[in-house]
């Protein structure tokens, strides 16, 4: 699903060159759930722009769903990332004048498919994530971990080969992180969505399938999961 080779990146800023990712070669299978742990700085967040395709790596490949994605041109990426990848931030990123329904809708509007359909989809995966009551009500006037499940069904609604999360419970609280956490492992069990969920708290990796881990911009070495840690 997901096949990462001798992956690196720098950030050029004025003469300096900064290193942020080494050499990073790693597979995520179709169907699993991996968990990206690193403490702030490790390099995270840079790594899951690259693999959703929202930067150029300096060097190395990022093939998703057999397609090499460092190579395609903007337009063709574009296309890409609409039809073959969700993305979760942190911070939600609804559309506040939007309702809900019309969040998740949005990227189904991009792709020109009628408004019937729309509606549809979206009030199954409301439904489907738990808020299908919630769907002509304003983002504003939802709780934090309600706006993420929001968020979450958007990232679902094209069907995407792949999902990237970039810690998307560290804006909640622990009751409410946990509640999406399960749902996303939910997601994945029950409906073969393949997630990359990126944290630094080791409490929300060991509950996923397996943790690749990040330090300094180096993956560790076993950093595979044997079993479960609890
Ligand atoms: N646009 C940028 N320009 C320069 N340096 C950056 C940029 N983005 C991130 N960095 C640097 O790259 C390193 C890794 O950042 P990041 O990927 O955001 O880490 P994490 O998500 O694990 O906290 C940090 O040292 C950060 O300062
Ligand atoms: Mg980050």
């Amino acid at each position: 699903m997901l096949t990462i080779e001798r992956l690196s990146h720098s950030f050029r800023t004025g003469q300096d060159e900064t290193p942020v990712l080494h050499e990073l070669s790693f597979r995520v299978e179709q169907g699993e759930m991996v968990a990206l742990l690193g403490s702030s700085g490790s390099g995270k967040s840079t790594l899951l722009n690259l693999m959703a395709g929202l930067m150029k790596p300096t060097r190395g490949s990022i093939l998703i769903a057999g397609q090499a994605i460092d190579k395609m041109n903007e337009n063709r990426l574009a296309e890409f990332r609409r039809t073959h990848i969700g993305f979760i931030f942190q911070s939600y990123e609804l559309i506040q004048h939007l309702t809900v329904r019309e969040n998740v809708e949005l990227p189904l509007v991009f792709q020109s498919v009628a408004s019937q359909e729309r509606k549809q989809k979206a009030l199954a995966l409301l439904h489907k994530v738990g808020i299908g009551d919630k769907a002509e009500m304003f983002p504003s006037q939802l709780s934090g971990g309600q706006q993420q499940r929001v968020s979450i069904a958007r990232s679902l609604i094209t069907n995407p080969a792949i999902v990237f999360a970039d810690e998307p419970t560290g804006n909640l609280d622990t009751k409410t992180e946990k509640e999406i956490i399960d749902l996303l492992i939910d997601l994945n069990k029950n409906s073969g969505i393949t997630f990359v969920i990126v944290t630094h708290e080791h409490e929300v990796a060991s509950r996923t399938e397996r943790i690749l881990q990040l330090r300094d911009g180096y993956l560790l070495e076993n950093s595979d999961q044997a079993g479960e840690a609890g």
